[in-house]
């Protein structure tokens, strides 16, 4: 080797230390230049698409390798660096950062949907969690989520099936009060990619006739159930009202219910807190704004129920009763008393699920198709109540 090639090598090394230490230092690991550098170029054809990346991020990004060239295209101009040397580093460094590019994101990918998007999103915000092959190992999750057609159901679900995407082996019950499917519903529950049925079941004539308070959900919930004694033998079930707001710890705790669990929900009320009250570790009753004699004064968001305790109580329903519908599901499940409840939530110390409710609006009013007939508009109002 002659002096100015090994000069030349020494250098390039130096550039590529430099520039693998600016990326520790800045904190940027390669698979976010990879996924950054592709989210910029979404128009540029010259740049790989997403999608063909695969899902193990093989290749090093168009950035990064042009980087890469540009260092040693510099060094073989300053110092008469050979050609087939130069080609051959760009090579080896474009294969060590893919090599270590996959690795890492094959280690931070841990949800169970494979689509590029899905692995996209995993590995963009790098959580500590258990290996991506834990799905199969953690039981079920039923979601019950009773929802009905109004300006503001789409964008709840939306919020809410966010929330449940980044959960483990979850089972979305959408059921809704309608004697159709909303299909707008359909393609949200689609897209998420999430585990769902979507069910229907209308609030029975005699109870939508009757003054005063409604009992809403009620046959929702019930249909829930009976879709899991048909169709589940474990796990957890949890009543998930679309209008709330959820930790995701929530979902790691209610996963330890062994019968009935309860543990705190935030309340956006004056009363601002119901919860199971305990005084030196143990139960002692119940905290909550309206006990009306109710034997178990709690919110719908304030317990999780275990498919097998259910599955040991055929008769268990909720009953058509505005108010005291909790009350109600909860006695049926007797032999169970408010003492019997698996206090969660670190001995019910932390609120992880909020009773939030979005201001009720009217629904839009009907586009003016003599204006805006033949405009994008209407596609829109179809997504629109
Ligand atoms: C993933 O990486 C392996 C080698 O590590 C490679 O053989 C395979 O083709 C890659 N898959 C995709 C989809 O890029
Ligand atoms: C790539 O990973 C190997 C070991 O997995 C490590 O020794 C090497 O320093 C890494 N290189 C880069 C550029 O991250
Ligand atoms: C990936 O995970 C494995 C085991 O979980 C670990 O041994 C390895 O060091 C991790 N690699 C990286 C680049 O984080
Ligand atoms: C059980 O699950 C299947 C498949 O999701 C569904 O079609 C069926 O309606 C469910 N059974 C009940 C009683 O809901
Ligand atoms: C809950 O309280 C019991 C009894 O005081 C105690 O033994 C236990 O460690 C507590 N658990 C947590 C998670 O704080
Ligand atoms: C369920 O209800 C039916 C009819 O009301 C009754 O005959 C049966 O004993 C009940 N079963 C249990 C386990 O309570």
């Amino acid at each position: 080797m002659k002096p100015s090639v090994k000069m030349g090598v020494i250098a390039l090394i130096g550039i590529c230390v430099v520039f693998y230490q600016y990326h520790l230092s800045t904190g940027v690991t390669f698979d976010q230049v990879t996924t950054f550098n592709t989210d910029n170029s979404a128009d540029d054809t010259e740049v790989l698409p997403i999608d063909d990346e695969g899902d193990n991020y093989s290749k090093v990004s168009r950035l990064t390798e042009n980087m890469i060239r540009y260092a040693v295209y510099r060094v073989q101009i300053a110092n008469g660096l050979s050609p087939e040397i130069s080609s051959l580093l760009v090579q080896e460094l474009i294969n060590q950062l893919s090599k270590n590019v996959s690795v890492t994101s094959r280690n931070n990918s841990k949800l169970p949907q494979t689509s590029p998007t899905t692995v996209h999103k995993a590995t963009s915000q790098s959580r500590q969690s258990p290996p991506p092959d834990s799905e199969e190992h953690v039981e079920p999750l039923y979601i019950i989520t009773p929802t009905y057609r109004r300006p503001e159901q789409i964008p709840e679900l939306t919020r809410m099936a966010h929330t449940l995407m980044l959960v483990k082996n979850v089972h979305w019950l959408v059921i809704e009060d309608a004697t159709v499917p909303t299909k707008q519903v359909t393609n949200l529950l689609t897209r998420t990619g999430l585990k769902f049925d979507h069910l229907i079941a209308p609030m029975p004539e005699k109870y939508k006739l009757k003054k005063g308070a409604k009992p809403r959900g009620v046959s929702n919930r019930n249909r829930g159930l009976q879709w899991i004694r048909a169709n589940a033998t474990k796990g957890v079930f949890y009543f998930a009202d679309d209008d709330n707001t959820y930790d995701i710890e929530l979902f790691n705790e209610i996963r330890k219910t062994q019968t009935v669990s309860m543990f705190p929900v935030g309340l956006c009320t004056k009363f601002g807190l119901s919860s199971p009250i305990l005084k030196n570790g143990k139960f002692t009753g119940f905290y909550d704004g309206w006990i009306a004699g109710r034997k178990f004064p709690v919110d719908m968001a304030g317990f999780a129920v275990s498919v097998k305790f259910l599955q040991q109580r055929p008769n268990a329903s909720m009953p058509f009763r505005a108010g005291y519908e909790e009350d109600g599901f909860l006695k049926s499940l007797a032999p169970f008393e408010p003492r019997d409840v698996q206090l969660l939530a670190d001995n019910c110390t932390k609120v992880l699920a909020w009773h939030t409710q979005t201001k009720k609006n009217e629904p839009s009013a009907p586009l003016d198709m003599k204006l805006y007939g033949t405009t994008n508009l209407v596609k829109l109002k179809q997504q629109i109540v």
